[in-house]
């Protein structure tokens, strides 16, 4: 079943709690949270402490998306906050197996990254160790940047390998996601969509989740 997952990176910060009820009305049962911290890219978002205070006010599955430089040190960090997913950069970690395995055994989930310039075979030796991989469709930062078309043939060659190994691991893919192209993000394989900018700077992000989802499951039904 694929999941759309509100970026609350687009969402009005001073007003959380309603931005987060508003797409859960919509029917998001999963939410995207970046954390960035102005070295692995170059701006700052959120720490800790926010996604404690998330954790208290939604049932929603928490999706961290560790764009730092030092992962290992902050993922039990993101874990002990309430984070049931966390992923790491493929290109911020030095072993990144023992990064995944470690976020495992601390009672979450682990997904890889991949910035737009890392070639796919960088995860050969973890694919069959990853919850989730997640291809960047933009190179991480900022909200609204422009999707970059070559991350659906990575999301096709990915899904291929996927089958061709056997493998469950969720695909997801972040960055420049609109309602044009979400239909083809889906068709190429994924699971889970990010979307930040087209689902909070909408009139209704309530109805731009159902949008977006609706769009998602006729494309699904393509895809099978
Ligand atoms: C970018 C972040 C994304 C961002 C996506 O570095 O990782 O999650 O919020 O925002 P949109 O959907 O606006 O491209
Ligand atoms: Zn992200």
């Amino acid at each position: 079943m694929v999941e759309i997952l509100p970026s609350i990176l687009a969402a009005d910060f001073a007003r959380l709690g309603e931005e987060i009820a508003r797409v859960e009305r919509g029917g998001a049962s999963m939410l995207h949270l970046d954390v960035m911290d102005g070295h692995f890219v170059p701006n700052l978002t959120i720490g800790p402490p926010v996604v404690k205070s998330i954790r208290k006010i939604t049932k929603a599955i928490l999706d961290v998306h560790l764009m730092i430089a030092d992962p290992d040190r902050y993922a039990p960090i993101f874990i002990e906050a309430g984070a049931d997913c966390v992923s790491v950069h493929q290109e911020a970690c030095h072993h990144l197996d023992s990064t995944l395995r470690m976020i495992q055994s601390e009672g979450a989930q682990a997904g890889v990254v991949i910035n737009p310039a890392t070639p796919l075979s960088t995860l050969d030796e973890v694919l069959d160790l990853a919850d989730y991989v997640l291809i960047m469709s933009v190179n991480p930062g900022f909200g609204g940047q422009q999707f970059l078309p070559n991350s659906l043939r990575k999301v096709r060659a990915l899904d291929a390998r996927r089958r061709q190994m056997n493998l469950n691991f969720h695909i997801e893919i972040d960055g420049g996601i609109t309602m044009d192209n979400v239909s083809d993000a889906v068709r190429a394989g994924c699971d889970w969509i990010v979307a930040g900018t087209t689902i909070f700077h909408s009139e209704d992000p309530a109805t731009a989740v159902r949008q977006m989802q609706h769009l998602a499951r006729e494309a699904t039904a393509i895809r099978a």
